[in-house]
């Protein structure tokens, strides 16, 4: 029955009113990237595209409600790399992680940067990984969760280090990165979405970014191989899901109006200001998307068996 009603609203669609769920808490990286696109689809969709924050278990609490949504174009997921990690990283989801949902199209991809609270005792990231090595677990590591990617950034850190620290998860980084600020956490690895303006504040200190060129926004910090650990490099991209079923008619609307969305001029001038770009426009499309997935997949598959870090 929910396929006939998405058939039946494909005529005018939309409706009303879209949703698209942030799988972390708002005011993070995930939530800053998503309201631009949401409002800026809006306009093209002549309709108001809103956004609701579902955090909780590394993102995976947020893609279950989508996957369970109605697929007749109002209910979207906008999501990040760990729609590629959490099929390998947990052995149990309640929903089905990659025949679950249609693609729209990529949206952006995003740099990381490892940040540490003002005071922490290193200036450098040779000196951090020193002082890693030395405090081990009685630093405290801020992640949102298995599968976000604060906690896959963290496993290569760690990994590149060979030294674990404490991981304290929070429901998205937006609220993460306040611990960083107070000091309460010592280190965190965050989109560039929401550390830069921080780091240029100077009210947290930065290591690296973790691309293989530097972010232009953040023109001072060195690259992971810069500073002497290449492996320690992700980049974090975004892609934007409707629900399993959801006809192809509104699979094209969406992607041409998230394609629209990607070249609005206030969206392209505050992601640059935030360290990152949008996608080129043949990549924001559903066949590009599932493609780009199916490979990330495959490709942090080996990684994360290798790291040995599930979740059920
Ligand atoms: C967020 O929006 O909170 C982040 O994307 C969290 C993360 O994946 O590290």
């Amino acid at each position: 029955p929910w396929i006939a009603g998405g058939a039946r609203a494909q005529g005018n669609y939309p409706t009303r009113t879209v949703t698209v769920i942030v799988p972390f808490a708002a005011g993070g990286p995930t939530d800053t990237v998503t309201r631009l696109v949401a409002e800026a689809m809006g306009r093209d969709l002549g309709q108001t595209v809103v956004v609701e924050n579902v955090g909780g278990a590394g993102g995976t609490l947020g893609a279950a409600r989508v996957a369970q949504a109605r697929p007749d174009g109002h209910t979207l997921l906008l999501h990040h790399i760990g729609m590629a990690t959490a099929p390998t990283l947990y052995r149990r989801l309640p929903y089905d992680p990659v025949n679950g949902f249609e693609t729209i199209g990529l949206v952006t991809e995003v740099p990381m940067t490892l940040v540490a609270k003002k005071d922490f005792p290193a200036n450098t990231l040779a000196e951090a990984v020193e002082v890693i090595k030395r405090e081990g677990d009685r630093l405290n590591y801020a992640n949102a969760g298995i599968g976000a990617a604060s906690h896959l950034c963290g496993l290569l850190l760690m990994k590149a280090v060979g030294t674990a620290m404490t991981t304290v998860p929070f429901r998205g980084t937006g609220p993460a990165v306040q611990e960083v600020l107070s000091g309460r956490i010592d280190l965190m690895c965050d989109q560039t979405t929401n550390t830069t303006e921080h780091i240029n504040a100077g009210s947290m200190k930065v290591f690296n970014v973790t691309t293989a060129e530097r972010v232009q926004s953040l023109p001072n910090v060195p690259t992971s191989k810069e500073a002497g650990l290449p492996e320690f490099e992700v980049s974090v991209w975004h892609g934007l899901y409707a629900p399993k079923g959801t006809p192809a008619e509104i699979q094209q609307r969406l992607s041409k109006a998230l394609q629209a969305a990607l070249r609005d001029e206030k969206l392209v001038a505050r992601f640059a200001d935030l360290g990152t770009a949008p996608v080129a426009q043949d990549r924001a499309t559903p066949d590009a998307h599932r493609k780009f997935w199916q490979a990330d997949i495959a490709k942090w598959k080996p990684i994360i068996q290798a790291a040995g870090q599930f979740a059920d």
